[in-house]
Formats: C-alpha cells, sequence, structure tokens
C-alpha cells in the first residue's frame, strides 16, 4: 500500500513544495523515515506515532517508511507532522486518496493529536496556489494568513481527526474567508507621540520629510539631548500608507520569523530599532535554522539605529551590501538564499565620546580622539547615507516659542502627495520610492536643468564626491522636486539635495 501527500517547505522567502511518501509493507513492524532530515523531523516520527495512537487509530503492525522528497533540499521545521500523518493513514486505508494530489498540508501535530501553528504558512500558501493546488490544510492557529491568499481554498483544522474527516468529505466544510478591506480599515492604529511634540527643529523635520518621502537613508548627528532620538520615535506617525502588496511582501517575512502574532497581515510599516548589542545575525538574517535579521522585518519601513557608532564595527559594516542591493544573501553549505531587505536607515550618533564637539566650550575630546571616534562608521558605509543633519543643541528661546507645531498628520499629507506621484511614475516597474532607483533609471526619471547640472557638477569636483554620492543626490533631488510636484527637478531641489552630503566634510573631512 503507498500514497502520496504533499507539503512545503520554506526557502528564503518561497515555499517549495515537497512529497511525503508512505509504503506500508509486510514484515518485522517498523516506522522509518527517509529523505535528507534533520533532527526535528526525525523528532516528527514519534510525535506522528503518539498523536495517531491517541487519535484512536489502531495501525496494524506493519513496515512503514516515509520518504519526503526531493531529497537534496533541507526539510527543517515542524510542518511535516501532519502531512506525514495523513499520508499514512491513507496508505492504510483511512483517508480517501482522491483529494490528497490536489491539496497541500502543513501542521504541526501534538502528542494528543492537537495540531500547533507552525511558521511561514503564508509564503506556503503562495507556493501552493503558484503550483496549482486546489486547496490547503493548515493550522487552525494558521488559519487567518492562510486566507489572505486569494484564488486557493484554505481550511483552517484543530486536530487529526478533523483534518481526516475533511479530506474524506471536502463538502462538510467552507473555506476560511478574510475581508482584507476590514484588515486594512482596523489597521488604524493611534499613535501615542507626534511630532507637534517636537518644538522647533524646522530644518530637520524637513530633512526627515525628504528621507520618509523618497525612504531615503538619513543619519542624525549632534549633541545629547538634541532631540534626535525623539524625532526617530516619531517617523512611524508620519509613514505612508502599505498597498496591498508591499502589505503581503512584508508579512511574508514576518510569517517565516513566526512575528504576525496572530494578525493575518502586516499592515503597518515596521519600523524596528534593535539595541546596539545586537549580533550580525540577528541583524542580517541567517542562523542555524535561517531566519530573517532585523533588517529584512525592516523592509519597506525602517531600521533605526540609535548610538551608531555604539554598534559593534564589524556588525554595521555587514550593512554595506544589503544597503545597496535591498536584499540579502545568505550561504549555506546546501545552497543560498536571499531575504528582501529594502529598509530606510536612519541613524543616530555624537560626534565624539562626550558628545559635544565642535562645541569647544564643552567638549575636551582631542581631535585624534574625536577622528578615532567618528571613524567608527566607515566612509562607504557614510557614503550611504543620502542625507546627513545635524542637531544642534536647542536653544531655550526653540524650547519655549508659544508657535503651534505641525502635527504628524500635516506632515504625512505632504508625504501621501509626493508617495502617490512616486507609484504613479513607477506603476507596473517594481518600483514604489525614489531610493529604488537604479542608475540607468536614474538617467530617465532624474533629469536636471542646465543650472542645475552646472550646479552639480561643481559640488562633485569641489566635494570629491564618489559615483555613489552622485546618483544618491540625484534621488533626494527627485523627492525633493516630487514634494514640491514639479515633474522637473531645479536648482533649488539640486542645490537642497547637495546640502544634505556636506556634513560628510565637516566632521570626517581631512
Ligand atoms: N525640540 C525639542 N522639543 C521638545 N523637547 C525636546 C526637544 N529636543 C529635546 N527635547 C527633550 O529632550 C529629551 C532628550 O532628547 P533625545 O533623547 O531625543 O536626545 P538625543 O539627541 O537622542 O540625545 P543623546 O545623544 O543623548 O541620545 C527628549 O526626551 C525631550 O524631552
Ligand atoms: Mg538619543
Ligand atoms: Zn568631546
Amino acid at each position: 500500500m503507498f500514497s502520496k501527500a504533499y507539503s512545503a517547505v520554506i526557502h528564503g522567502i518561497d515555499g517549495l513544495i515537497v512529497s511525503v511518501e508512505a509504503d506500508v509493507s509486510d514484515g518485522l513492524p517498523l516506522f522509518d523515515m527517509v529523505g535528507l532530515l534533520n533532527s526535528e523531523v526525525k523528532e516528527a516520527r514519534e510525535r506522528v506515532r503518539i498523536a495517531l495512537k491517541n487519535s484512536g487509530f489502531k495501525l496494524p503492525a506493519k513496515r512503514i517508511t516515509v520518504n519526503l522528497s526531493p531529497a537534496d533540499i533541507r526539510k527543517e521545521g515542524t510542518a511535516f507532522d501532519l502531512p506525514v500523518a495523513i499520508a499514512i493513514l491513507t496508505a492504510f486505508g483511512h483517508v480517501l486518496e482522491d483529494n490528497l494530489d490536489s491539496t497541500l498540508i502543513i501542521g504541526e501535530l501534538s502528542l494528543n493529536g492537537n495540531i500547533n501553528k507552525v511558521n511561514g504558512v503564508l509564503p506556503l500558501v503562495y507556493s501552493a496556489k503558484r503550483e496549482g493546488f486546489l486547496r490547503c490544510i493548515i493550522p487552525k492557529g494558521n488559519a487567518g494568513e492562510g486566507a489572505v491568499v486569494d484564488g486557493i481554498k484554505t481550511y483552517g483544522v484543530s486536530t487529526l481527526l478533523e483534518a481526516v474527516e475533511l479530506l474524506n468529505d471536502l463538502d462538510t466544510r467552507q473555506p476560511e474567508h478574510m475581508d482584507l478591506k476590514e484588515v486594512f480599515a482596523n489597521s488604524a492604529d493611534k499613535d501615542d507621540v507626534d511630532f507637534s511634540e517636537v518644538a522647533g527643529r524646522l530644518a530637520i523635520k524637513r530633512a526627515i520629510e525628504i528621507a520618509v518621502s523618497g525612504m531615503h537613508n538619513i543619519l542624525m548627528i549632534g549633541p545629547p539631548g538634541s532631540g534626535k532620538t525623539m524625532l526617530a520615535k516619531r517617523i512611524p506617525t508620519i509613514m505612508p500608507d502599505l498597498s496591498f502588496d508591499e502589505s503581503m511582501e512584508i508579512s511574508k517575512i514576518y510569517s517565516i520569523a513566526g512575528l504576525l502574532n496572530n494578525r493575518a497581515l502586516i499592515t503597518r510599516r515596521p519600523f524596528r530599532s534593535p539595541h546596539h548589542t545586537i549580533t550580525t545575525t540577528a541583524l542580517v538574517g541567517g542562523g542555524a535554522i535561517p531566519k530573517p535579521g532585523e533588517i529584512s522585518l525592516a523592509h519597506l519601513g525602517v531600521l533605526f539605529l540609535d548610538e551608531l557608532p555604539e554598534f559593534n564595527r564589524n556588525t554595521i559594516e555587514v550593512l554595506r551590501q544589503p544597503l545597496e542591493e535591498k536584499s540579502v544573501t545568505i550561504s549555506r553549505h546546501h545552497g543560498s538564499f536571499h531575504y528582501p531587505a529594502g529598509f530606510m536607515l536612519v541613524a543616530s550618533m555624537n560626534p565624539c565620546s562626550c558628545g559635544y564637539y565642535p562645541d569647544r566650550n564643552k567638549c575636551n575630546c582631542s581631535l585624534p580622539m574625536v577622528k578615532r571616534y567618528l571613524s567608527r562608521i566607515s566612509k562607504p558605509l557614510l557614503d550611504r547615507f543620502d542625507i546627513c543633519i545635524e542637531a544642534m543643541q536647542i536653544e531655550y528661546k526653540e524650547l519655549q516659542q508659544k508657535k503651534e507645531e505641525e502635527s504628524s498628520s500635516d506632515i504625512r499629507k505632504r508625504i501621501s502627495v509626493a508617495r502617490q506621484i512616486q507609484m504613479d511614475r513607477y506603476k507596473g516597474q517594481g518600483i514604489w520610492f525614489n531610493c529604488q532607483l537604479t542608475p540607468s533609471s536614474i538617467k530617465k526619471y532624474c533629469k536636471l536643468d542646465k543650472e542645475g547640472e552646472a550646479l552639480l557638477e561643481k559640488a562633485f569636483i569641489k566635494m570629491n564626491l564618489s559615483a555613489r554620492a552622485y546618483h544618491r543626490i540625484l534621488k533626494v533631488a527627485r523627492t525633493i522636486a516630487d514634494l514640491d510636484s514639479s515633474d522637473g527637478i531645479n536648482i533649488k531641489h539640486i542645490s537642497e539635495a547637495i546640502c544634505y552630503r556636506s556634513l560628510d566634510e565637516k566632521y570626517w573631512g581631512e
């Protein structure tokens, strides 16, 4: 007696289909599992055996062999328990064979036959749809994420018995349904902070507005108490809404990381602010069972590194490649895979170890000490910040002014306009923000007038800019023009973009 069920395994942020074959034959009673397995899947053998018994199935003493294939991909996690149990039960004739071909099955079994939640259901269901499966059986606890995938029926089940009953009579149940409009409508969380609480600081607020509009990387440098952290913490309150496609892309990553926390989808842009003690693996991803790191959890949102020089230098240097490629490659001896990492980097730092350089009334650090402190941020990393802005010590007058400050919702309105302009311009090209423009698309979309051209040329020579800096200036200028609802990039836009590069020279120059 032979049967075949289907399941899937996560690879990067995609699912790969795995077939689960069970063979039952006469001979010494034995339960064997083959295929490239790690210890977790071997433990599955015990869980399945006991769960079958505790679900009331008395199986005759036979030789059972289960094979997971293809053999050359690593099958990790506990999600194979349920398909293995179903394949065995089918081989023994307890489950109708008819529906197995068109059903993808995912779920971890408890010893009592209950089905537990697993990570990565959303991308797995996605891959099932892509591969032409008609339905998925998934843990009840993951039913929400399964239901958001259009064009495939998903059924959430709580016990092994329930899964068996369902496969034997599909008409007994309606597939899960999710009203996506409602999910998005309910996502408008109220923020407990607002930009209106920040007195003055107009230049920095403007720089942040530009950065968020085009998702450009921004570095704030200044003395303690100048409001850097305060400003950064308010960035989520002005981030533009997520489109459905963006939400899906982020949700897949959170599904794999097991961070959906009972939500069907992530409906707000991520804002991740890891502590400076974070390890390289936690930041960029990886590990024995590969997991997305903070840079992928911040995909299409913000990665905030407060006190940047306090991070391990090697750890932040690893950011250089993903900052350029907007994805990260994790290599393993059995192959490499990619996680998306299209985040906007927001960082803050003091200019020296006491924090007050270049204010010589307060800072006694020697110049070599200052240089050493600043050199914790390498030039190539610095080059990747499109916008560098100084947060000077706040003056009493600025703090005390009675003027009403602009609220987050006012700023957000302007950002939404710039965002819509970008969405319309790049429709169908897989680009959402100006920061994603490649050198060839920069040529196409960031045309300067004569005056602007001349200014940029002068700045390029005088500031000794890199090719990367040149492209990044053009992208920021594009965003400034978009905030101005201007088709063309004029001298005003380009000169503001160049200004945001001038701090390199002031602090890091020779
Ligand atoms: N512009 C401002 N308006 C209102 N309050 C402010 C402003 N700037 C700073 N503050 C107050 O000062 C506190 C400290 O600011 P914040 O922690 O953001 O400084 P910082 O620049 O991050 O300093 P550090 O370099 O020490 O981390 C804030 O919590 C807030 O109470
Ligand atoms: Mg701070
Ligand atoms: Zn100092």
